[in-house]
């Protein structure tokens, strides 16, 4: 459904959860680019994030990665201790690997239908696609071509957001169940937090604890300690400076090579990319898509 409604609000309230950084990227052009068109904008993270909006907040925009076909269970957990409003303006932006194919399409219908139920109007939604850090990784090129592709991609959004142009899609019922039913995955998060092994190799610098936007890990005696909280987002597997960080659980399912998008940034960009042979097969049709239109 695609029409268009006059805005009135002067700031923008950005609450993003991000694992390996994707997410925060494109959170952060979502700033910029609200910034230069003349708005007030506020970026925090899910587990800071307020849970009251007022009559000068204006447009929530909420932005998280998709994991297996869902939102993190920490989105959700938010949206339950939100505040209800009336008729606030919301737009939920997702961000995958796969992009908008099955059944990715429907990551973002929970979360609508319980901002809904808070009293929020949500008129905008989208998919980003950022690098996949997780069964298979999207390659360098392709990642580096994504990663370039972000600014113009949110400052798209952000002129249909501010034109008042209004966007809700309606997920296939077989992406629906695949969508609740990959909500297991999520319970197996606790246990795949737990699982995760602290090697010698630990130089106990903290960053784990820092940057696990759960709120996760805390530091004991230098040593990372695991609770249950886990959204199974890998930032601290890939994030740690030594590799100390071993799970026990879909050890398959971790990038061998890693993940670092400050390493795929420094990559030079590919000239005249052959975008068609860099996502060949289906389950790339998505980014194929994203990137091309096709
Ligand atoms: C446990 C897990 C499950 C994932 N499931 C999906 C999925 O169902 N579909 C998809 O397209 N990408 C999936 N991804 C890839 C992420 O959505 C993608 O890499 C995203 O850009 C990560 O964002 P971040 O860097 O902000 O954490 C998954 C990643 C993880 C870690
Ligand atoms: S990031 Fe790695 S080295 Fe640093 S405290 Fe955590 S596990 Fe140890
Ligand atoms: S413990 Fe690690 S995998 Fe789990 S939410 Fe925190 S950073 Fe992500």
């Amino acid at each position: 459904m695609n029409c268009e409604i006059m805005l009135m609000e002067n700031n923008v309230d950005i609450v993003y959860f991000s694992g390996t950084g994707g997410t925060e990227r494109a959170a952060k052009c979502f700033k910029t680019s609200f910034e230069k068109v003349g708005r007030e904008v506020t970026l925090s993270k899910v587990k800071d994030a307020p849970i009251s909006f007022g009559e000068e907040d204006g447009l929530i925009l909420l932005l998280y990665p998709v994991l297996a076909a869902n939102a993190p269970r920490l989105v959700h957990d938010w949206i339950e201790r939100l505040e209800s409003v009336k008729g606030k303006r919301a737009a939920v932006i997702s961000v995958s690997g796969g992009g908008e194919m099955s059944p990715n399409t429907a990551c973002r219908a929970a979360v609508i239908r319980k901002l809904e139920r808070k009293g929020f109007v949500v008129t905008y939604e989208e998919m980003l696609v950022m690098p996949a850090n997780f069964i298979k990784f999207s390659g360098v090129p392709l990642s580096r071509l994504l990663l370039e592709a972000l600014p113009k991609k949110v400052e798209a959004a952000v002129s249909r957001l501010e034109s008042g142009f209004v966007t809700r899609s309606r997920p296939l019922p077989v992406d629906r169940l695949i969508s609740a039913a990959a909500k297991l995955e999520q319970l197996g998060a606790v246990s795949f937090g737990k699982s995760i092994a602290v090697t010698d190799a630990c130089i106990s610098c903290g960053r784990c604890a820092e940057n696990c936007p759960s709120g996760n890990i805390t530091m004991l005696e230098g040593n990372p300690i695991f609770g249950s909280s886990c959204n199974l987002c890998m930032g601290c597997i890939y994030g740690c400076p030594t590799g100390a960080l071993k799970p026990q659980m879909m050890k398959s399912a971790v990038l061998k090579e890693g993940f670092n998008l400050e390493a795929i940034e420094k990559a030079e960009l590919p000239q005249n990319a052959d975008i068609n042979a860099l996502t060949r097969g289906y389950s790339w049709k998505g980014v194929r898509k994203y990137l091309t239109g096709d």
